[in-house]
């Protein structure tokens, strides 16, 4: 379809909400809110869930997948990664919430915030919490995750050690079913 043949208003919205982002935005990073227009409606998306193979995810390296229109990152921990997101005390923590649905613990040790009990396993919605872009990975001051648009450092379990950012990188809804396969939702 050609330019000329969109539906109305259909491309121009797409251009306002594309044009709004741009200002607030480093090089690298995505503004998320506008692929939010394309959404489901939310009673869609309670009935979604996807299936992610990690089975060849190798340690220290991460997949994204895009879940509710979201992505999400899920990455296999290093022992290194590991071991620093799990030396942190709670008080040294911005935000000492786990904000992980999936436990009823709340406070955010690391051990509450990882999918396993070992820890290996890191999965989180990647939208920074201050104003909604993706971070980028393996970056930043603590080893985790670098949000470039107004400098905020996440570690290596997702939580927010300095910058804007006011709450922990959130944790979706996600269990193993089996050995290689997260359920997201
Ligand atoms: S959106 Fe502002 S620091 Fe991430």
């Amino acid at each position: 379809m050609s330019h000329a043949e969109d539906p109305a208003g259909s491309r121009r919205d797409f251009l306002y909400y594309a044009t709004a982002g741009a200002g607030a935005v480093a090089a690298g990073a995505a503004v998320w809110p506008l692929v939010n227009q394309m959404n489901p409606s939310a009673d869609v998306q309670a009935l979604s869930s996807i299936f992610v193979d990690v089975g060849g995810l190798e340690p220290g390296s991460q997949l994204t997948v895009k879940f509710l229109g979201k992505p999400v990152f899920i990455r296999r921990r290093t022992p290194e990664e590991i071991e620093a997101a799990r030396a942190v005390a709670l008080p040294e923590l911005m935000d000492q919430d786990a904000r992980n649905p999936n436990i009823r613990e709340t406070s955010a040790d690391d051990a509450n915030r990882s999918l396993d009990s070992e820890g290996e396993w890191l999965v989180m919605v990647g939208v920074c919490t201050h104003l909604g872009c993706v971070p980028l990975g393996d970056a930043g001051d603590f080893g985790g995750w670098f949000c470039p648009c107004h400098g905020s450092h996440y570690d290596t379990s997702g939580r927010i050690r300095r910058g804007p950012a006011p709450e922990n990188m959130h944790i979706p809804v996600a269990r193993f079913i089996d050995a290689t396969t997260i359920q997201l939702g």
